[in-house]
């Protein structure tokens, strides 16, 4: 493939303004396209092609599309993107379902083009961080993860719940941390204001090396928190996402013992823009150079753990997901 990469965004609201805005200053990239079902929210694009649906999309020269739809399209378009030989970025959640989610796995891998999810999280600093030391072994064995998410609730979400759109971002990252798959799943949900899909969640996952992972999330806080600790053979290590912050309570090598702390160490995570290094792995896959895209795979994968959650919450039984031969590829 030859740059410039033609590049399209379809949805138009929070996350495709982010996109567009990153992908109109992407080296090695063009953004040829826009397209969304809203004429107000086209009228804001100048100096590009501007289309109502995909189809319109099609009709133009494409390298690939960013999907930023809501969830309950994902599939439609991405499955419109595969056919048409379109590789795409599509937005978390992967899909809306697990058959979903596998249909668009099927699509792209039949097709043989490259697809990826938007799981920017991974791309925060922080986080990114925590990854690379606890990989590198610097805080020894992970033995349990607990992640808190909370927030005012997104006027914008409208179809899906906190679980598929929110506690994705935590399974996700909670197998990525520790390069392990998720096993079992035992949950709790609610919904506030009679809504029809759950505000708050608390699971409990567990993971293929035996690991546990605490998770809880809402939409109805005030208070934002995007937390992620991971409890270790040299103590805990807190991730805060939106500090940008480290901070490492180090028990030395004494894991399980009743020791004070040794040490507390807290430092910021210099970065980039999540949604940034997503495209710039996004342009690298495409380009044949290397990259750590989120692959469609993985995206189902976390599908598939969402799922569990609120079938697990639903009825009150912990959930299997070792039949899911898929997740561990
Ligand atoms: N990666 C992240 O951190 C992140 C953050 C926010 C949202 N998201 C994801 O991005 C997606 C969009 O979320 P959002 O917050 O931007 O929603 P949004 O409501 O702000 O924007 C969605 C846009 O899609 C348009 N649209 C709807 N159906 C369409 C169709 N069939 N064809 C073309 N346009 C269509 C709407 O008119 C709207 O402009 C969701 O899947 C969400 O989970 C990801």
């Amino acid at each position: 493939m030859t740059t410039p990469l033609r590049a399209a965004v379809i949805g138009l609201g929070w996350a495709g303004s982010v996109h567009t805005r990153v992908l109109s200053s992407l080296d090695g990239v063009s953004l040829v396209a826009v397209a969304d079902t809203d004429p107000g929210r086209r009228s804001r694009f100048n100096g590009v092609r501007t289309v109502g649906d995909v189809d319109e999309l099609l009709d133009i020269e494409l390298d690939y599309c960013v999907v930023a739809t809501p969830t309950t399209e994902h599939e439609r378009i991405g499955v419109a993107l595969a056919a048409a030989g379109v590789h795409a970025l599509i937005e978390k959640p992967l899909a809306s379902s697990l058959p979903a989610a596998f249909r668009l796995v099927e699509a792209f891998e039949r097709a043989g083009l490259i697809g990826a999810v938007g799981h920017t999280e991974r791309r925060n600093p922080a986080v990114r961080e925590l990854c690379v030391r606890l990989r590198e072994g610097d805080f020894g064995a992970v033995y349990q993860v607990a992640t808190r998410r909370h927030g005012p609730f997104p006027d914008r979400i409208r179809d899906v719940g906190v679980v598929t759109d929110i506690a994705i971002h935590d399974v996700d990252l909670a197998t990525w941390l520790t390069g392990r798959h998720i096993t079992s799943v035992a949950a709790q949900v609610s919904s506030v204001n009679d809504g029809p899909y759950e505000d708050l969640a608390a699971a409990i996952l567990r993971l293929s090396g035996g690991e546990i992972v605490d998770l809880q999330v809402s939409r109805i806080s005030p208070h934002r928190e995007r937390i992620v600790i991971a409890h270790t053979a040299r103590g805990c290590v807190m991730a805060d996402a939106l500090t940008r912050t480290i901070t490492h309570y180090d028990n030395g090598d004494t894991p399980g013992t009743a020791v004070p702390i040794r040490k507390i160490t807290t430092y910021e995570v210099p970065g980039a823009e999540p949604f940034r290094i997503q495209h710039e792995a996004f342009r690298d896959a495409l380009l044949g150079l290397p990259n750590d895209i989120v692959t469609l795979r993985q995206g189902a994968a976390a599908v598939a753990a969402t799922e569990a959650i609120l079938t697990a919450a639903r009825t009150g039984t912990c959930v299997s997901l070792v039949d899911h031969d898929f997740i561990r590829q």
